[in-house]
């Protein structure tokens, strides 16, 4: 009992020992984080500079700051490679900070920090504990393209000292990106990517030799994936809404495929329902004039007219206007394309189906004539193109073909619609 009552007392000495000094060095501190003044340091050879260390964002040397001692006038500061080696000083600044701009990245180094009184320029305070940092490595600059499947493949230039570099995924520029690889190279396939999403990456160095080592994470680079080895082609249908269209527009529902209708205002008007349902089924709308003049003889004025005639008639219907247009015929001249403000879109394989109007023939033609990238003109105001329809999608699909609106087509082959600009398909 004796013994234990003896631990007891020498136990509850230590931790009077320990708060005691605790306290003591509380009020050698100064302002703290909230703001509460706290007793500054005087300057003494007994005391020493309170040393904190950070790295700089953008080039990951070492900071290093400290609390200025009352009295005193300058600071040393010293840096050794090892804590116990050789400390050699950086500098005497009356400053309270110092950037380490000559650490080399992924290394470790050691700051002491020492002041110099003023009234004797050759007092020195104590030496401050020896504060241990990894010089940051510089951050990675990345890109990224599709490989031939369509996977994004991220890329960046070696940095100094890196060893292996952390790759970070998000699905949203600003979602929370989660570490999804850890490569010695310079570049990363990401292969478990799906198709038709946006991918952010940011890429991090790191040395796992210089003992967690690392860089901030670089800037985001952002990609669109999708399938390039698949075939996709337009299915485009002019003159229209017409008694046919709904028919149209629910065969390509059925079958999950898209097209693009370029629309006449005057039948917009009398088929707005259909409108509405070939937009919800995320059809593309485009414009095709008002009621079907041939531009190339009209003047400024009435060109203008059509166009918006016909885009205020569609955003009645579905809240928005349209961002492509075919002129009717086909025909176009540089005025045309100089005004009306959206890319022109003609086709790569016209069917002339309101020609013959027949649906065998419109059938065969575009099955022995269909290759990726085509833009396939038909008009929805014939039956026959109804029916031919109804045979194609299913048909089309069987070959491989996903059936895409103008713009998506475009996308998919990385082209950026231009405004007044002429397109007759985008095949590869
Ligand atoms: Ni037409």
């Amino acid at each position: 009992m004796k013994i234990k009552a003896g631990f007891i007392t020498k136990f509850l000495l230590i931790i009077c020992l320990i708060l005691s000094f605790h306290s003591s060095t509380f009020a050698l501190q100064g302002k703290d984080n909230a703001g509460y003044d706290r007793k500054v340091k005087t300057f003494s050879t007994e005391v020493s500079p309170t040393v904190s260390i950070s790295n700089v964002a953008a080039t990951g040397k070492p900071c290093i700051t400290w609390e200025k001692l009352k009295g005193a006038n300058r600071y040393k500061v010293y840096c050794a490679k090892s804590k116990k080696g050789n400390y050699k000083r950086l500098i005497t600044t009356s400053a309270s900070s110092f950037v380490h701009k000559k650490a080399v990245a992924g290394k470790t180094y050691y700051y002491k920090v020492q002041a110099v009184s003023k009234r004797s320029p050759k007092k020195l305070s104590k030496m401050s504990a020896p504060r241990k940092n990894i010089c940051d490595l510089r951050s990675p600059v990345c890109s990224v393209n599709l490989n031939k499947r369509g996977k994004p493949k991220v890329t960046w230039k070696a940095v100094a000292n890196a060893k292996k570099y952390e790759i970070y995924c998000a699905t949203k520029e600003n979602g929370s990106y989660k570490k999804i690889a850890m490569v010695k190279g310079t570049s990363y396939t990401h292969k478990e990517a799906s198709y038709d999403k946006d991918y952010y990456y940011k890429v991090r160095a790191t040395n796992p030799e210089f003992k967690g080592a690392a860089s901030a994470k670089s800037s985001v680079c952002s990609i669109y994936t999708m399938d390039l080895r698949k075939k996709r082609i337009a299915l485009t249908f002019d003159d229209g809404p017409g008694p046919y269209t709904q028919r149209i527009v629910d065969c390509l529902k059925e079958h999950n495929g898209r097209a693009t209708f370029y629309l006449l205002g005057m039948n917009v008007e009398v088929y707005p329902d259909v409108v509405k349902a070939m937009k919800q089924a995320g059809n593309e709308i485009g414009n095709h004039s008002y009621d079907h003049p041939n531009l190339r003889l009209q003047t400024t004025d009435i060109i203008l007219s059509q166009m918006w005639k016909t885009d205020k008639a569609i955003e009645a219907v579905i809240g928005e206007t349209t961002s492509t247009m075919r002129p009717p015929y086909g025909k176009f001249n540089s005025t045309v394309q100089a005004i009306v403000g959206k890319p022109v879109i003609l086709w790569s394989m016209t069917t002339l189906d309101w020609y013959h109007q027949d649906k065998d023939l419109t059938v065969k033609y575009v099955m022995s004539n269909v290759s990726d990238g085509d833009v396939i003109l038909m008009h929805d105001i014939h039956e026959s193109t109804m029916e031919a329809v109804i045979e194609l999608v299913p048909k089309l699909q069987c070959e491989g073909y996903e059936l895409v609106t103008v713009s998506e087509l475009a996308k998919y082959r990385g082209i950026n619609l231009e405004k007044g600009k002429v397109y007759y398909g985008f095949k590869k």
